[in-house]
């Protein structure tokens, strides 16, 4: 089977690495790919929101099936120009996209099919949006309707900082017109996890759970990032917690969708705060998280094209998974700066005697120099991964290949795991 995957971070990177370990592909395509991607797939140069060019590429090389990662091009409707060819892929369409492509949307959804979510309310022009935040007071949380590239929620302590957001978003328009429309929500105390279920339209099957690291520096600290690490699987999740999830939760969320028209194929990816009255939906995305899909995909012992091409075809509920017994743990290694601005170009050494038997270095924002030398051109720039029995010895084998890094450009997090090694230790 000829196979393109989309994207060019970690995340892909993973799901190329285990595509292409799958006996059932004869040819792997990554479009636009990075320098690690190269070693796993041909990278194609079209950017991941070109859809002309992409499916002008699937129809040209007879591609058979496509891997969408990130959600850019799903919202697009890459999947429905792909299906309206008869090929098949892995991503929702449009329609079912919207999940993530719109937070009014979720929202409304959410409360029509009475799944757990903080109470909100949607705003289409910035005074109303004020008075309700001086009505409820702070702590309160400002979202962008639309994708903002991660940066469209802000979690406010203060009313002030509250009111600035909705200032930010509709007034001076710093995320164009995904900002236009808000939705302000209550806030929600407890520990993050990210659960993750691949559905086919009608039966989501559960994948193992892993846990991010939102914030740039140890401790939790500095602001949010795309993720600064991850671990996998998550003891915060229970086999009960599991199943409240999945019933209160993800099935509702499919047999929804199904009753809307909007049959929702792909993985969905509910972003869960664990509160003191159990798991309550922060939100959804439409695809897998980076960096958790790199521990996910370490730890598969399944084969996961033919996973993914169950999802496509609607058979997941005759499916099954298999995962090591083990635990892995991923650190994002960044350009100095990130979230922030950040150099470009800056050079990485000593990545070839990094890994070992314990680690896979899956790369993000990497390119190939003139002299073929390895250059940072991201933020985000390798995940290094690593793992081990439990998430103690995943950490220990991650950080001691992130030592071998000779890279003054870049910083990663030291205590990506914390969490869960806390609970192992406990
Ligand atoms: P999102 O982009 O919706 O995942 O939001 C980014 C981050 O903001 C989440 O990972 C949470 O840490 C935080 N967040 C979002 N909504 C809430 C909420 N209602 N209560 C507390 N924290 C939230
Ligand atoms: N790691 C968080 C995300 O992928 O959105």
């Amino acid at each position: 089977m000829k196979v393109l995957v989309i994207g060019s971070g970690g995340r892909e990177h993973s799901l190329c690495w285990a595509i292409a370990a799958s006996p059932l592909c004869t040819q792997l395509y990554c479009a636009p790919g990075n320098a690690g991607i190269a070693a796993d797939a041909e990278c194609v140069d079209i950017g991941a929101e070109n859809v002309d060019g992409l499916v002008a590429f699937v129809q040209e090389n007879e591609i058979e099936f496509v891997v969408v990662g990130p959600e850019g091009p799903l919202v697009l409707g890459l999947v429905d120009r792909l299906d309206a060819l008869g090929v098949k892929s892995f991503g929702p369409t449009a329609a079912a996209a919207i999940l993530e492509g719109s937070k009014g949307f979720m929202k409304d959804f959410c409360a029509k099919y009475d799944i757990p979510t903080a109470a909100y309310r949607r705003f289409t022009e910035p005074e109303p949006a004020k008075a309700w935040v001086r009505e409820q007071g702070a702590p309160i949380v400002i979202k962008a309707d639309g994708l903002a590239a991660g940066k469209g929620v802000t979690v406010a302590t203060e009313v002030d900082e509250a009111l600035a957001a909705i200032d930010a978003a509709m007034i001076d328009a710093q995320f164009g017109a995904a900002g236009t429309e808000l939705v302000i929500e209550s806030f929600m105390q407890g520990e993050e996890a990210s659960f993750f279920a691949l559905c086919d339209g009608e039966t989501a099957l559960p994948l193992l759970s892993a846990q991010d690291h939102k914030a740039v520096f140890d401790g939790d600290q500095g602001p949010n990032t795309g993720g600064m690490g991850a671990s996998a699987p998550a003891p915060v999740r229970t086999e009960s917690m599991a199943e409240d999830v999945m019933t209160r939760i993800i099935n509702p969320t499919v047999a929804g969708m199904k009753a809307e028209g909007r049959p929702y194929k792909g993985v969905l990816y509910a972003g869960l705060m664990i509160t003191e009255d159990g798991p309550q939906l922060i939100e959804y995305n439409v695809r897998f998280g980076d960096p958790e899909c790199q521990v996910l995909m370490t730890l598969l012992l399944s084969d996961i094209l033919i996973a993914l091409i169950a999802a496509a075809d609607g058979v997941l509920n005759s499916f099954d998974l298999r995962w090591r017994d083990e635990a892995a743990l991923s650190v994002v290694m960044a350009s100095n700066g990130y979230p922030g601005s950040y150099e470009k170009g800056t050079e990485i050494r000593g990545l070839e005697g990094a890994g070992g038997e314990n680690t896979v270095i899956f790369h993000a924002g990497t390119t190939r120099g003139g002299d073929n030398q390895l250059l940072a051109i991201g933020g985000r720039v390798l995940n290094v991964t690593g793992f081990g029995a439990n998430v103690k010895a995943a950490q220990e084998a991650a950080y001691a290949a992130v030592d071998k890094i000779n890279w003054p450009g870049g910083f990663c997090r030291r205590d990506i795991g914390w969490r869960a090694v806390a609970r192992e230790e406990r």
